[in-house]
């Protein structure tokens, strides 16, 4: 018998990354790459970060090397108060979680939440990783359609006749893959049916602060408070975006009820966030430029996805529909006719470009018609030259 029979049952159901498969080529030399989900290091704020790490090494030593607490820095989490604040929910540092970024936010809460066979609902397309954090507690996963308007409420209103749902997750804010932004009305409607079905919605926000435009959605959490309910929605967003994912610091907004038992998984996991991030990040915060850094980032991400957009549009536009993403990191396409994505990547990567076919994305009824691109790490050359080597793969 092979070795690997001693894995546990769901841990031998897991399948690598198909993308990690079909990408490894995408570092190749001369090789344009609009495939991964990074954020543009060019971008970071080296002047501010090497001062705030001046004065973590000067000024705050002990506690950036010595363990800390499970629920974080307590800076770091009086900060984040009026960081929430900013983007209209109140919290106190008492509901608030820091994490190794929001992906260990999104591990601990549905490990928290999911027994086996629990229904989880996600948007198709949806984020990746989610599913396979999904797939490790064995939660059964059934998915919505989105459109462009995000997550269709309506549909999972008729799923929730049949069916008793645990969880419902989604990125409703410039969401990855879709770019997509959930509407205000299928907000309130989807928050209202939270608390009439007693369902916890996981709202998953790394890209609401890269908004190309001055109009903000509330969050899920702000609409779910508005309407006195504290229970149904836990919030979860992240430094990797606006400021560097090696950081690895998110946060998680959470209901009293959960509050401890999720401390304890972390504890479980890993005791705390690692501390020099979250002293480099408070210190940082003390400097009062993250809002010009993401205001730096959202202007730059804002030109290079209106850039790829008229190059599509003029290069690609007969062959390719897609929404115009008014934040985030990625432009969501779908060909106007039968066609695989997935198959195409050989071709254009023979080409010397790369993307991330869309079917990855959908946990069923994958649609092999979309693909992915991400604006953030390419120049508007390359963006330019991408397309046309695209062009020249069909
Ligand atoms: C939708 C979504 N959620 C979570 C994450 C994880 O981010 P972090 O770096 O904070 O762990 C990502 C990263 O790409 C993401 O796109």
């Amino acid at each position: 018998m092979s070795k690997s029979s001693h894995l546990a049952d769901r841990i031998q159901n897991l399948q690598p990354s198909a993308i990690r498969e079909l990408l490894k080529h995408s570092k190749m030399p001369g090789v344009i790459s609009l495939a991964g989900g990074i954020p543009s290091s060019e971008l970071f704020d080296k002047e501010g970060l090497a001062e705030a790490t001046k004065i973590v090494v000067d000024q705050n030593f002990n506690d950036a090397f010595q363990y800390g607490l499970t629920e974080g820095n307590v800076e770091l989490r009086q900060q984040l108060v009026g960081l929430c604040q900013e983007r209209g929910m109140t919290t106190t540092p008492d509901q608030m979680l820091i994490t190794s970024g929001s992906q260990q936010a999104l591990d601990l809460l549905i490990r928290a939440l999911a027994n086996p066979g629990d229904v989880f609902v996600v948007e198709r397309p949806t984020y990746l990783a989610t599913l396979q954090i999904l797939s490790l507690t064995e939660a059964t996963v059934q998915s919505v359609g989105g459109d462009e308007h995000g997550m269709i409420v309506d549909e999972l209103e008729a799923l929730l006749k049949t069916t008793r749902i645990k969880g419902v997750y989604l990125v409703p804010t410039f969401g990855n893959p879709s770019g997509t932004t959930l509407s205000a009305e299928r907000r309130e409607k989807l928050v209202k049916l939270a608390i009439e079905h007693d369902f916890v919605i996981i709202e998953d926000d790394p890209y609401g602060a890269i908004s190309f435009t001055d109009n903000r959605e509330k969050t899920l959490f702000q609409v779910a408070a508005e309407l006195g309910n504290h229970e149904n929605v836990v919030y979860t967003s992240t430094f990797s975006k606006i400021l560097a994912p090696g950081l690895r610091v998110g946060w998680i907004l959470m209901p009293e009820w959960m509050k401890q038992k999720v401390a304890i998984i972390k504890q479980a996991t890993d005791l705390h966030a690692n501390s020099f991030s979250q002293s480099l990040v408070s210190a940082y915060l003390s400097l009062n430029r993250l809002n010009p850094q993401i205001a730096l980032i959202r202007d730059a991400y804002k030109q290079k996805c209106l850039s790829l957009s008229k190059y599509l549009q003029d290069e690609l536009g007969d062959h390719i529909s897609f929404n115009q993403p008014q934040g985030g990191m990625f432009l969501w396409a779908k060909f106007r006719y039968d066609f695989d994505t997935t198959k195409w990547l050989e071709r254009t990567l023979a080409k010397g470009v790369v993307y991330v076919p869309g079917e990855f994305f959908f946990s069923d009824n994958a649609d092999k018609k979309t693909l992915r691109f991400s604006y953030a790490t390419a120049s508007d050359e390359q963006l330019f030259e991408a397309v046309q080597r695209l062009k020249s793969a069909l």
